[in-house]
Protein backbone atom coordinates (compact mmCIF):
# COMPACT_ATOMS: atom_id res chain seq x y z
CA UNK A 1 0.00 0.00 0.00
CA UNK A 2 1.01 3.70 0.49
CA UNK A 3 4.57 4.33 1.62
CA UNK A 4 3.25 7.12 3.90
CA UNK A 5 6.18 9.70 3.22
CA UNK A 6 3.47 12.68 3.19
CA UNK A 7 3.98 15.49 5.56
CA UNK A 8 0.88 16.57 6.80
CA UNK A 9 1.25 20.10 7.30
CA UNK A 10 0.53 21.37 11.32
CA UNK A 11 -2.29 23.27 10.50
CA UNK A 12 -4.47 22.71 7.36
CA UNK A 13 -4.43 25.46 5.26
CA UNK A 14 -7.87 27.19 4.29
CA UNK A 15 -8.25 25.54 0.68
CA UNK A 16 -8.49 26.73 -2.61
CA UNK A 17 -11.96 25.52 -3.84
CA UNK A 18 -10.60 24.17 -6.99
CA UNK A 19 -12.77 21.45 -6.22
CA UNK A 20 -10.70 19.54 -8.28
CA UNK A 21 -10.60 21.19 -12.31
CA UNK A 22 -8.78 22.33 -14.52
CA UNK A 23 -5.73 21.10 -13.30
CA UNK A 24 -4.28 21.24 -17.34
CA UNK A 25 -3.07 18.41 -18.84
CA UNK A 26 -2.96 18.02 -22.95
CA UNK A 27 -3.88 14.00 -22.76
CA UNK A 28 -7.70 15.26 -21.72
CA UNK A 29 -10.27 13.40 -23.76
CA UNK A 30 -12.76 15.85 -25.28
CA UNK A 31 -15.26 16.41 -23.10
CA UNK A 32 -18.90 15.68 -24.60
CA UNK A 33 -21.68 17.94 -24.91
CA UNK A 34 -23.58 17.83 -21.47
CA UNK A 35 -27.22 17.24 -21.48
CA UNK A 36 -29.13 20.12 -19.67
CA UNK A 37 -32.03 18.54 -17.55
CA UNK A 38 -34.00 21.99 -17.53
CA UNK A 39 -34.84 22.18 -21.34
CA UNK A 40 -36.64 19.05 -20.76
CA UNK A 41 -40.17 18.84 -20.15
CA UNK A 42 -40.88 18.18 -16.51
CA UNK A 43 -43.42 15.40 -15.30
CA UNK A 44 -43.83 13.37 -17.93
CA UNK A 45 -42.92 9.89 -16.65
CA UNK A 46 -44.26 8.29 -13.60
CA UNK A 47 -42.68 7.38 -10.71
CA UNK A 48 -41.00 3.77 -10.52
CA UNK A 49 -41.18 1.71 -7.86
CA UNK A 50 -38.78 -0.70 -7.28
CA UNK A 51 -40.01 -4.12 -7.42
CA UNK A 52 -39.86 -6.24 -3.89
CA UNK A 53 -37.72 -9.23 -4.24
CA UNK A 54 -38.77 -12.89 -4.33
CA UNK A 55 -36.84 -15.05 -2.34
CA UNK A 56 -35.44 -17.95 -4.60
CA UNK A 57 -35.82 -20.88 -2.45
CA UNK A 58 -34.87 -21.76 0.97
CA UNK A 59 -31.31 -22.26 2.70
CA UNK A 60 -30.06 -23.56 5.89
CA UNK A 61 -30.11 -20.65 8.19
CA UNK A 62 -26.14 -20.15 9.61
CA UNK A 63 -27.30 -19.35 12.74
CA UNK A 64 -29.52 -22.41 13.56
CA UNK A 65 -28.61 -25.59 12.08
CA UNK A 66 -32.40 -26.83 11.74
CA UNK A 67 -34.18 -24.05 10.38
CA UNK A 68 -34.29 -22.77 6.27
CA UNK A 69 -34.58 -19.17 5.98
CA UNK A 70 -35.27 -17.26 2.45
CA UNK A 71 -32.61 -16.74 -0.08
CA UNK A 72 -32.14 -14.17 -2.89
CA UNK A 73 -29.67 -14.06 -5.91
CA UNK A 74 -29.43 -10.84 -6.96
CA UNK A 75 -27.26 -10.33 -9.59
CA UNK A 76 -25.02 -7.02 -10.67
CA UNK A 77 -25.13 -6.44 -14.42
CA UNK A 78 -25.35 -3.40 -17.12
CA UNK A 79 -28.68 -2.27 -17.83
CA UNK A 80 -30.22 0.25 -19.68
CA UNK A 81 -32.55 2.79 -18.39
CA UNK A 82 -35.14 5.09 -19.51
CA UNK A 83 -34.47 8.18 -17.18
CA UNK A 84 -37.01 10.93 -19.03
CA UNK A 85 -39.32 9.94 -21.99
CA UNK A 86 -37.38 12.27 -24.08
CA UNK A 87 -34.07 10.87 -23.72
CA UNK A 88 -32.64 7.80 -24.97
CA UNK A 89 -31.46 5.16 -23.04
CA UNK A 90 -28.68 5.33 -20.49
CA UNK A 91 -25.82 2.61 -19.50
CA UNK A 92 -25.84 2.12 -16.14
CA UNK A 93 -25.02 -0.73 -13.86
CA UNK A 94 -27.66 -2.42 -11.64
CA UNK A 95 -28.83 -4.58 -8.75
CA UNK A 96 -31.15 -7.31 -10.52
CA UNK A 97 -31.16 -5.82 -13.51
CA UNK A 98 -32.44 -2.29 -12.12
CA UNK A 99 -31.30 1.29 -10.81
CA UNK A 100 -32.86 1.31 -7.89
CA UNK A 101 -32.42 -2.34 -7.40
CA UNK A 102 -35.39 -4.29 -6.17
CA UNK A 103 -36.57 -3.71 -2.10
CA UNK A 104 -35.39 -6.03 -0.15
CA UNK A 105 -38.23 -7.02 2.54
CA UNK A 106 -38.28 -8.50 5.74
CA UNK A 107 -39.49 -8.28 9.10
CA UNK A 108 -37.54 -8.00 12.16
CA UNK A 109 -36.03 -11.23 13.41
CA UNK A 110 -36.43 -13.16 10.51
CA UNK A 111 -32.98 -13.69 8.87
CA UNK A 112 -32.18 -14.31 5.16
CA UNK A 113 -29.50 -14.89 2.79
CA UNK A 114 -28.79 -12.71 -0.29
CA UNK A 115 -26.02 -14.26 -3.01
CA UNK A 116 -24.54 -11.14 -4.54
CA UNK A 117 -23.03 -12.45 -7.82
CA UNK A 118 -20.82 -9.61 -10.03
CA UNK A 119 -21.84 -10.14 -13.18
CA UNK A 120 -20.45 -6.71 -14.23
CA UNK A 121 -18.07 -6.45 -17.50
CA UNK A 122 -14.68 -6.23 -16.89
CA UNK A 123 -13.90 -2.39 -17.77
CA UNK A 124 -15.33 0.04 -15.70
CA UNK A 125 -17.77 2.96 -17.00
CA UNK A 126 -15.31 5.72 -15.47
CA UNK A 127 -11.54 6.48 -15.01
CA UNK A 128 -10.54 4.64 -11.83
CA UNK A 129 -8.07 6.60 -9.94
CA UNK A 130 -5.30 4.15 -9.32
CA UNK A 131 -3.29 6.27 -6.97
CA UNK A 132 -6.08 5.62 -3.86
CA UNK A 133 -5.79 3.09 -1.96
CA UNK A 134 -7.22 -0.06 -2.50
CA UNK A 135 -7.74 0.85 -6.37
CA UNK A 136 -3.85 -0.09 -7.29
CA UNK A 137 -3.35 -1.22 -10.73
CA UNK A 138 -2.74 -4.70 -9.48
CA UNK A 139 -6.64 -4.74 -8.91
CA UNK A 140 -9.09 -6.04 -11.18
CA UNK A 141 -10.40 -2.53 -12.23
CA UNK A 142 -14.20 -3.98 -11.99
CA UNK A 143 -14.79 -5.18 -8.33
CA UNK A 144 -17.70 -5.43 -5.88
CA UNK A 145 -19.17 -5.49 -2.82
CA UNK A 146 -22.48 -4.72 -1.07
CA UNK A 147 -22.88 -3.35 2.00
CA UNK A 148 -26.70 -3.24 3.95
CA UNK A 149 -26.09 0.60 5.34
CA UNK A 150 -27.67 0.33 8.88
CA UNK A 151 -27.74 -3.74 9.07
CA UNK A 152 -26.64 -5.62 12.08
CA UNK A 153 -24.58 -8.54 10.77
CA UNK A 154 -21.77 -10.51 11.49
CA UNK A 155 -18.69 -8.92 10.03
CA UNK A 156 -18.21 -11.32 7.31
CA UNK A 157 -21.78 -10.07 6.04
CA UNK A 158 -21.18 -6.31 6.62
CA UNK A 159 -19.04 -5.62 3.03
CA UNK A 160 -15.66 -4.86 4.38
CA UNK A 161 -14.30 -2.52 1.43
CA UNK A 162 -11.84 -4.94 0.82
CA UNK A 163 -13.69 -8.24 0.80
CA UNK A 164 -14.95 -7.64 -2.97
CA UNK A 165 -15.23 -9.83 -5.56
CA UNK A 166 -14.19 -9.76 -9.03
CA UNK A 167 -17.24 -10.15 -12.02
CA UNK A 168 -17.53 -13.92 -12.05
CA UNK A 169 -17.57 -14.39 -8.60
CA UNK A 170 -20.76 -14.03 -5.98
CA UNK A 171 -20.49 -13.51 -1.96
CA UNK A 172 -23.20 -15.00 0.09
CA UNK A 173 -23.98 -12.52 2.90
CA UNK A 174 -25.76 -13.70 5.82
CA UNK A 175 -28.82 -10.90 7.22
CA UNK A 176 -30.13 -11.84 10.67
CA UNK A 177 -32.44 -8.49 11.00
CA UNK A 178 -32.23 -8.45 14.99
CA UNK A 179 -33.56 -4.89 14.54
CA UNK A 180 -36.37 -2.83 15.23
CA UNK A 181 -38.48 -1.45 11.76
CA UNK A 182 -36.41 0.54 9.45
CA UNK A 183 -35.31 1.72 6.51
CA UNK A 184 -31.84 0.63 5.27
CA UNK A 185 -30.32 0.27 1.89
CA UNK A 186 -27.84 -1.31 0.47
CA UNK A 187 -25.08 -0.22 -1.86
CA UNK A 188 -21.50 -1.24 -3.47
CA UNK A 189 -18.78 -0.40 -0.86
CA UNK A 190 -15.29 -1.44 -3.13
CA UNK A 191 -12.43 -0.39 -1.68
CA UNK A 192 -11.21 3.17 -3.87
CA UNK A 193 -13.89 2.72 -6.30
CA UNK A 194 -17.15 2.57 -4.26
CA UNK A 195 -18.08 6.03 -5.29
CA UNK A 196 -17.86 4.97 -9.12
CA UNK A 197 -19.86 2.24 -8.67
CA UNK A 198 -22.65 3.67 -6.66
CA UNK A 199 -22.97 6.01 -9.17
CA UNK A 200 -22.91 3.43 -11.94
CA UNK A 201 -26.20 2.28 -9.80
CA UNK A 202 -25.66 -0.13 -7.45
CA UNK A 203 -27.96 0.66 -4.76
CA UNK A 204 -31.44 -0.06 -3.94
CA UNK A 205 -33.66 0.04 -0.44
CA UNK A 206 -33.92 -3.09 2.59
CA UNK A 207 -37.05 -2.61 4.51
CA UNK A 208 -37.47 -3.77 8.07
CA UNK A 209 -41.10 -3.76 9.31
CA UNK A 210 -42.19 -5.20 13.30
CA UNK A 211 -44.91 -5.37 15.29
CA UNK A 212 -44.66 -2.10 16.85
CA UNK A 213 -45.27 -0.36 13.41
CA UNK A 214 -48.02 -2.56 12.09
CA UNK A 215 -49.64 -1.25 15.46
CA UNK A 216 -49.54 2.07 14.15
CA UNK A 217 -51.77 1.78 11.21
CA UNK A 218 -49.15 3.77 8.93
CA UNK A 219 -50.13 3.79 4.90
CA UNK A 220 -49.13 0.25 3.74
CA UNK A 221 -49.06 -1.18 0.19
CA UNK A 222 -49.69 1.67 -2.56
CA UNK A 223 -49.88 4.55 0.01
CA UNK A 224 -46.01 3.68 1.36
CA UNK A 225 -43.91 4.79 -1.44
CA UNK A 226 -39.96 4.68 -0.78
CA UNK A 227 -38.40 7.59 -2.70
CA UNK A 228 -34.32 7.03 -3.60
CA UNK A 229 -32.69 10.28 -4.20
CA UNK A 230 -29.34 10.60 -6.34
CA UNK A 231 -27.93 12.82 -8.59
CA UNK A 232 -26.32 12.34 -11.51
CA UNK A 233 -24.54 14.38 -14.76
CA UNK A 234 -25.53 13.15 -18.25
CA UNK A 235 -23.95 13.47 -21.49
CA UNK A 236 -26.22 15.17 -24.22
CA UNK A 237 -27.05 11.62 -25.35
CA UNK A 238 -28.02 10.56 -21.99
CA UNK A 239 -25.13 8.65 -20.81
CA UNK A 240 -23.49 9.33 -17.22
CA UNK A 241 -21.12 11.41 -16.70
CA UNK A 242 -18.97 11.22 -14.24
CA UNK A 243 -16.20 14.25 -13.45
CA UNK A 244 -12.25 14.28 -13.38
CA UNK A 245 -9.90 16.31 -12.24
CA UNK A 246 -8.01 16.71 -15.09
CA UNK A 247 -4.73 15.15 -14.37
CA UNK A 248 -5.21 11.32 -16.02
CA UNK A 249 -3.11 9.65 -13.69
CA UNK A 250 -5.30 10.69 -10.73
CA UNK A 251 -9.06 11.58 -12.03
CA UNK A 252 -10.14 11.77 -8.50
CA UNK A 253 -12.21 15.25 -7.11
CA UNK A 254 -13.24 16.20 -3.74
CA UNK A 255 -17.07 16.02 -4.30
CA UNK A 256 -19.62 15.52 -6.88
CA UNK A 257 -22.35 17.08 -7.26
CA UNK A 258 -24.84 16.13 -10.39
CA UNK A 259 -27.87 18.74 -12.32
CA UNK A 260 -30.07 16.32 -12.49
CA UNK A 261 -31.84 15.05 -9.29
CA UNK A 262 -33.40 11.82 -10.01
CA UNK A 263 -35.73 10.24 -7.92
CA UNK A 264 -36.07 6.06 -7.95
CA UNK A 265 -33.90 6.94 -11.05
CA UNK A 266 -36.24 9.35 -13.26
CA UNK A 267 -35.75 12.95 -13.92
CA UNK A 268 -38.77 14.87 -13.32
CA UNK A 269 -41.42 12.01 -12.41
CA UNK A 270 -45.03 12.65 -11.57
CA UNK A 271 -46.67 10.75 -8.63
CA UNK A 272 -50.89 10.09 -8.94
CA UNK A 273 -52.11 10.25 -4.92
CA UNK A 274 -55.20 10.20 -3.66
CA UNK A 275 -56.53 12.90 -0.91
CA UNK A 276 -55.41 11.01 2.17
CA UNK A 277 -52.21 10.66 3.98
CA UNK A 278 -48.92 8.61 2.20
CA UNK A 279 -45.77 7.71 4.04
CA UNK A 280 -42.60 8.30 2.01
CA UNK A 281 -39.39 6.42 2.86
CA UNK A 282 -36.84 8.81 1.70
CA UNK A 283 -33.18 7.76 1.43
CA UNK A 284 -30.16 10.22 0.19
CA UNK A 285 -28.30 7.50 -2.57
CA UNK A 286 -26.20 10.78 -3.47
CA UNK A 287 -22.59 10.70 -3.57
CA UNK A 288 -22.02 13.70 -1.89
CA UNK A 289 -25.52 15.75 -2.45
CA UNK A 290 -27.17 16.92 0.11
CA UNK A 291 -31.35 18.00 0.11
CA UNK A 292 -33.22 20.13 1.36
CA UNK A 293 -36.60 18.47 1.12
CA UNK A 294 -39.79 20.49 1.56
CA UNK A 295 -43.48 20.93 -0.43
CA UNK A 296 -44.22 23.60 -2.75
CA UNK A 297 -46.50 26.19 -0.82
CA UNK A 298 -44.75 25.43 2.36
CA UNK A 299 -47.16 22.72 3.19
CA UNK A 300 -46.12 20.80 6.98
CA UNK A 301 -45.78 17.28 6.83
CA UNK A 302 -44.49 15.17 9.46
CA UNK A 303 -41.30 13.19 9.55
CA UNK A 304 -41.86 9.95 11.51
CA UNK A 305 -38.42 7.97 11.40
CA UNK A 306 -35.24 8.33 10.78
CA UNK A 307 -32.12 5.98 10.23
CA UNK A 308 -32.45 3.54 12.66
CA UNK A 309 -36.29 3.63 12.42
CA UNK A 310 -39.31 5.43 14.32
CA UNK A 311 -38.65 8.72 16.47
CA UNK A 312 -40.65 8.86 19.68
CA UNK A 313 -43.43 10.81 18.19
CA UNK A 314 -44.16 12.31 14.42
CA UNK A 315 -42.58 16.25 14.14
CA UNK A 316 -44.66 18.50 12.12
CA UNK A 317 -41.58 20.04 9.26
CA UNK A 318 -41.90 22.62 6.61
CA UNK A 319 -38.24 21.01 5.22
CA UNK A 320 -36.05 18.40 6.21
CA UNK A 321 -32.31 18.37 5.15
CA UNK A 322 -30.43 14.54 4.09
CA UNK A 323 -26.99 14.39 3.62
CA UNK A 324 -25.46 11.38 2.14
CA UNK A 325 -26.84 7.76 3.46
CA UNK A 326 -28.99 9.60 5.81
CA UNK A 327 -33.03 8.56 5.82
CA UNK A 328 -36.33 10.40 6.76
CA UNK A 329 -39.31 8.26 6.47
CA UNK A 330 -42.36 10.86 6.15
CA UNK A 331 -46.00 11.62 6.45
CA UNK A 332 -47.73 13.67 3.94
CA UNK A 333 -51.34 14.27 4.33
CA UNK A 334 -52.65 15.72 0.81
CA UNK A 335 -56.62 15.11 2.33
CA UNK A 336 -56.78 18.94 2.14
CA UNK A 337 -55.25 19.09 -1.64
CA UNK A 338 -57.47 17.39 -3.37
CA UNK A 339 -57.10 18.56 -6.93
CA UNK A 340 -53.91 19.82 -6.49
CA UNK A 341 -50.41 19.67 -7.63
CA UNK A 342 -47.49 20.18 -5.36
CA UNK A 343 -43.83 19.45 -5.92
CA UNK A 344 -41.57 17.65 -3.91
CA UNK A 345 -38.31 19.93 -4.05
CA UNK A 346 -34.73 20.58 -2.62
CA UNK A 347 -34.04 24.27 -2.85
CA UNK A 348 -34.21 25.09 -6.18
CA UNK A 349 -34.79 21.66 -7.86
CA UNK A 350 -37.94 20.40 -8.33
CA UNK A 351 -37.61 16.76 -7.68
CA UNK A 352 -41.55 14.92 -7.92
CA UNK A 353 -44.59 16.45 -8.92
CA UNK A 354 -47.52 15.03 -6.30
CA UNK A 355 -50.76 14.54 -8.63
CA UNK A 356 -53.62 14.88 -6.26
CA UNK A 357 -56.91 13.63 -7.27
CA UNK A 358 -60.22 15.17 -6.40
CA UNK A 359 -61.57 11.08 -5.68
CA UNK A 360 -62.48 11.13 -1.86
CA UNK A 361 -60.60 7.99 -0.97
CA UNK A 362 -61.18 6.22 2.33
CA UNK A 363 -60.33 7.90 5.42
CA UNK A 364 -56.52 7.03 6.00
CA UNK A 365 -56.67 7.13 9.98
CA UNK A 366 -55.32 9.74 12.31
CA UNK A 367 -51.73 10.79 12.58
CA UNK A 368 -50.15 8.67 15.87
CA UNK A 369 -49.77 10.62 18.73
CA UNK A 370 -46.63 8.75 19.82
CA UNK A 371 -44.78 5.82 17.83
CA UNK A 372 -42.22 4.17 19.45
CA UNK A 373 -40.30 4.63 22.74
CA UNK A 374 -37.04 6.16 22.39
CA UNK A 375 -35.30 6.29 25.67
CA UNK A 376 -32.77 8.65 25.51
CA UNK A 377 -29.20 7.23 26.61
CA UNK A 378 -27.72 8.94 28.85
CA UNK A 379 -24.19 10.20 29.24
CA UNK A 380 -23.07 8.38 31.95
CA UNK A 381 -23.47 4.90 30.54
CA UNK A 382 -20.46 5.34 28.65
CA UNK A 383 -17.07 3.96 29.70
CA UNK A 384 -15.12 6.16 27.17
CA UNK A 385 -15.13 8.88 25.38
CA UNK A 386 -12.98 9.55 22.37
CA UNK A 387 -12.10 12.31 20.63
CA UNK A 388 -11.49 12.53 16.87
CA UNK A 389 -10.85 14.76 14.49
CA UNK A 390 -12.13 15.50 10.85
CA UNK A 391 -8.97 16.69 8.61
CA UNK A 392 -8.05 17.61 5.09
CA UNK A 393 -5.08 18.15 3.60
CA UNK A 394 -3.52 19.93 0.97
CA UNK A 395 -1.52 17.21 -0.89
CA UNK A 396 0.46 18.86 -4.41
CA UNK A 397 2.00 15.26 -4.73
CA UNK A 398 -1.22 13.15 -5.94
CA UNK A 399 -5.25 14.81 -5.35
CA UNK A 400 -4.30 17.78 -4.53
CA UNK A 401 -6.54 17.62 -1.09
CA UNK A 402 -6.28 14.17 1.18
CA UNK A 403 -8.91 14.26 3.72
CA UNK A 404 -8.65 12.03 7.32
CA UNK A 405 -10.76 10.68 10.26
CA UNK A 406 -7.97 11.05 13.08
CA UNK A 407 -5.07 12.37 10.80
CA UNK A 408 -4.71 8.97 10.07
CA UNK A 409 -4.70 6.94 6.82
CA UNK A 410 -7.14 3.89 6.05
CA UNK A 411 -4.22 1.39 6.59
CA UNK A 412 -2.75 2.15 9.69
CA UNK A 413 -3.33 -0.07 12.86
CA UNK A 414 -7.37 -0.06 14.23
CA UNK A 415 -7.47 2.39 16.68
CA UNK A 416 -11.30 2.23 17.59
CA UNK A 417 -11.75 -0.78 19.32
CA UNK A 418 -14.91 -0.44 21.75
CA UNK A 419 -15.31 -3.64 23.45
CA UNK A 420 -18.55 -5.56 22.60
CA UNK A 421 -21.48 -4.32 24.49
CA UNK A 422 -19.74 -1.25 25.83
CA UNK A 423 -20.86 1.66 25.46
CA UNK A 424 -19.23 4.86 24.30
CA UNK A 425 -19.17 8.49 23.45
CA UNK A 426 -17.63 9.61 20.05
CA UNK A 427 -16.82 13.27 19.56
CA UNK A 428 -16.44 14.40 16.18
CA UNK A 429 -13.82 17.59 16.21
CA UNK A 430 -14.53 19.29 12.60
CA UNK A 431 -11.30 20.95 11.73
CA UNK A 432 -12.31 21.56 7.61
CA UNK A 433 -14.64 24.01 5.84
CA UNK A 434 -17.53 21.58 4.80
CA UNK A 435 -20.24 18.78 6.53
CA UNK A 436 -19.44 15.43 6.98
CA UNK A 437 -21.67 12.96 7.11
CA UNK A 438 -19.85 10.31 9.38
CA UNK A 439 -21.10 6.60 9.48
CA UNK A 440 -20.50 3.60 11.86
CA UNK A 441 -21.48 0.40 10.06
CA UNK A 442 -22.96 -1.85 13.23
CA UNK A 443 -24.26 0.26 15.42
CA UNK A 444 -27.18 2.63 16.10
CA UNK A 445 -26.43 5.84 17.95
CA UNK A 446 -28.43 9.25 18.77
CA UNK A 447 -26.73 12.31 19.12
CA UNK A 448 -26.06 13.95 22.56
CA UNK A 449 -25.28 17.71 20.79
CA UNK A 450 -23.25 20.28 18.65
CA UNK A 451 -21.07 22.76 19.69
CA UNK A 452 -19.46 25.32 17.91
CA UNK A 453 -15.86 25.89 18.67
CA UNK A 454 -12.47 27.89 18.00
CA UNK A 455 -10.87 25.15 15.03
CA UNK A 456 -7.99 27.84 14.46
CA UNK A 457 -7.11 27.85 17.82
CA UNK A 458 -7.58 24.05 18.34
CA UNK A 459 -5.06 23.37 14.79
CA UNK A 460 -2.44 25.66 16.76
CA UNK A 461 -2.17 24.60 19.42
CA UNK A 462 -4.51 21.95 20.01
CA UNK A 463 -6.61 23.71 22.94
CA UNK A 464 -10.71 23.00 22.65
CA UNK A 465 -12.08 26.62 23.15
CA UNK A 466 -16.21 26.59 22.38
CA UNK A 467 -17.64 29.55 21.13
CA UNK A 468 -21.13 28.88 21.69
CA UNK A 469 -23.42 26.59 24.06
CA UNK A 470 -24.43 22.95 23.65
CA UNK A 471 -26.96 22.36 20.80
CA UNK A 472 -29.14 19.21 21.69
CA UNK A 473 -30.67 17.83 18.14
CA UNK A 474 -33.53 18.96 16.66
CA UNK A 475 -36.73 16.22 17.19
CA UNK A 476 -35.77 14.81 14.23
CA UNK A 477 -32.64 14.02 14.77
CA UNK A 478 -32.94 12.65 18.20
CA UNK A 479 -34.12 9.42 17.33
CA UNK A 480 -31.80 6.16 16.75
CA UNK A 481 -29.30 6.99 14.24
CA UNK A 482 -26.59 5.36 11.96
CA UNK A 483 -25.44 8.08 10.14
CA UNK A 484 -24.35 12.06 11.30
CA UNK A 485 -23.97 15.22 9.98
CA UNK A 486 -20.85 16.77 11.53
CA UNK A 487 -21.11 20.63 10.32
CA UNK A 488 -18.05 23.05 9.70
CA UNK A 489 -16.38 24.63 13.12
CA UNK A 490 -18.50 21.90 15.23
CA UNK A 491 -17.63 19.17 18.01
CA UNK A 492 -20.41 16.74 17.23
CA UNK A 493 -20.96 13.97 20.24
CA UNK A 494 -22.97 10.76 19.85
CA UNK A 495 -23.39 8.45 22.43
CA UNK A 496 -23.04 4.53 20.91
CA UNK A 497 -23.40 1.03 22.47
CA UNK A 498 -21.37 -1.29 20.44
CA UNK A 499 -23.38 -4.68 20.02
CA UNK A 500 -24.80 -7.40 17.81
CA UNK A 501 -21.29 -8.76 16.94
CA UNK A 502 -17.38 -8.63 17.71
CA UNK A 503 -15.39 -8.26 14.89
CA UNK A 504 -13.95 -6.12 12.21
CA UNK A 505 -15.96 -3.10 10.78
CA UNK A 506 -15.19 0.44 10.27
CA UNK A 507 -16.67 4.21 10.42
CA UNK A 508 -16.25 6.99 7.15
CA UNK A 509 -17.84 9.86 5.98
CA UNK A 510 -20.30 8.89 3.69
CA UNK A 511 -19.77 11.58 0.79
CA UNK A 512 -18.28 8.98 -1.54
CA UNK A 513 -15.16 10.85 -2.73
CA UNK A 514 -13.90 11.66 0.61
CA UNK A 515 -14.47 7.86 1.89
CA UNK A 516 -12.36 6.90 -1.03
CA UNK A 517 -9.47 9.81 -0.12
CA UNK A 518 -9.40 8.55 2.85
CA UNK A 519 -11.83 9.65 4.88
CA UNK A 520 -12.33 5.60 6.54
CA UNK A 521 -11.11 4.05 8.98
CA UNK A 522 -11.51 0.46 10.09
CA UNK A 523 -13.04 -0.41 13.83
CA UNK A 524 -13.08 -3.37 15.65
CA UNK A 525 -15.03 -4.55 17.93
CA UNK A 526 -13.50 -6.50 20.35
CA UNK A 527 -15.12 -9.28 22.66
CA UNK A 528 -13.52 -9.45 26.57
CU1 LIG B 1 -23.54 3.39 3.49
CU2 LIG B 1 -19.91 2.22 4.88
O1 LIG B 1 -21.76 2.79 4.18
CU1 LIG C 1 -16.57 14.06 4.23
Amino acid sequence: MFATALVFPAACHRRSRSRGHGRGSGLAAPIPKPLHPDALTRFVDPLPIPRVLEPDGLRADPDDAGARIPYYRVAMRPVDVRVHRDLPLTRMWGYGGAVPGPTIETRSGRALLVEWVNELPARHIFSIDHTLCGAERDRPDVRAVVHVHGAQVPPESDGFPEDWVPPGRSAVCHYPNRQDAKTLWYHDHAMGIERLNQYAGLFGAFIVRDDVEDALGLPRGPYEVPLMLSDRLFTADAQLRYPTSGNPNSPWVTEFHGDALLVNGKLFPYLEVEPRRYRFRVVNASNSRVYYLSLSGGKTFHQIGSDQGLLSAPVPLQSVSLSPAERADLLVDFTASAGQRLILQSQSFQLLELRVSGRTAEKSGSLPATLRSVPRMPESLAVKTRTLTLNEYEDPKTHGTLMLLNATRWNAPVTEKPLLDSVEIWSFVNLTEDAHPIHLHLVRFQILDRQLFDADEYKMSGTMRPTGDRMLPPANEAGWKDTVRVDPGTVTRIVVRFEGYAGRYLWHCHVLEHAANEMMRPLEVVRL
